[in-house]
């Protein structure tokens, strides 16, 4: 199984904090926003991981990130010229995935959800795709999931009327047909090759698989407002974790002082 981090885009809904940086090069609480994406997969086992990002900030990534040796992991880099979509900048990737079974990750979405159970059952029996889905209380800055009697029908890229509150997060499985799929692609209105459309292919087809999120889930870009909500929910679940390490210790000690 591959990783791909999708870390291009001009960033415009966060003017002007990106007007000279990259979106993924961002401060989010205590690290840079690209850490969280980057996190997500290796504590999914996956250490084989490419970085996408637009050819103005490829090299601030790689200064930052180098080799990936000081994160454990294997970091390779693309150049995406132009920001032509999601489906765009995962078409770069092709020959690294090379026939691999891929996981997909946005740049500035962060999970709170360890992942490894859905990569291992996608790696070891799925085919087509497999999506994550979260429940918000602003689906119509999202792809939404219209669900119906427990099927995945359909999703539609930010609906007016949206037909439920399950956004889809920005965290994709594919198998090595993903490519031939993106190749088929028209651009949408806004000129940009839709994650969206090569999702709803596979759904057309009975090849799509979902599951709902029970952590936080935070996409960083949506706004200003919400990459500081992002970065607070970050800093809560970062004290409750020291917290439940601080209490463990004291147990610890404890123990050791009785016996
Ligand atoms: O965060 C989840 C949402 O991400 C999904 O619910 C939507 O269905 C999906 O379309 C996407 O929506 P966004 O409006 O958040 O997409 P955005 O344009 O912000 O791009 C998300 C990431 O993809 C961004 O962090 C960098 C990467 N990207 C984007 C574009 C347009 C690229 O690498 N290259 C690109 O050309």
């Amino acid at each position: 199984m591959k990783g791909i981090i999708l870390a291009g885009g001009t960033g415009s809904r966060l003017y002007p904090l990106t007007r000279v940086t990259n979106k993924h090069l961002l401060p989010v609480y205590d690290r840079p926003m690209v850490y969280y994406p980057l996190e997500t997969l290796k504590k999914a086992g996956i250490k084989d991981i490419m970085i996408v990002s637009g050819k103005e900030h490829v090299g601030d990534f790689s200064e930052l990130l180098g080799s990936g040796k000081d994160f454990g992991v294997s970091i390779r880099y693309e150049v995406q010229e132009e920001a032509g979509g999601i489906a765009q900048a995962l078409s770069l990737t092709e020959d690294f995935v090379s026939g691999d079974k891929c996981v997909v990750i946005l740049g500035d979405n962060f999970f709170e959800d360890d992942i490894s159970g859905y990569v291992e059952s996608f790696g070891a029996y799925g085919d087509g795709s497999m999506v994550l889905l979260k429940e918000v209380e602003n689906p119509c800055s999202y792809g939404v999931a219209r669900i119906e009697d427990g099927s995945l029908m359909e999703i539609i890229e930010k609906p007016e009327n949206p037909p439920s509150d399950l956004a889809v997060t920005g965290l994709y499985m594919y198998d090595h047909t993903v490519f031939g799929v993106i190749k088929d692609l028209r651009p949408s209105a806004r000129g940009e090759l839709e994650i969206t459309d090569v999702n709803n292919y596979y759904i057309g087809r009975g090849m799509m698989r979902y599951a709902t999120l029970k952590g936080f889930w935070g996409d960083c870009g949506e706004s200003i407002d919400g990459l500081l909500d992002v970065a607070q929910k970050i800093k809560g679940l970062s004290r409750s974790h020291s917290s439940i390490k601080k209490q463990n210790l004291t147990t610890k000690t404890c123990s050791t002082k009785t016996f």
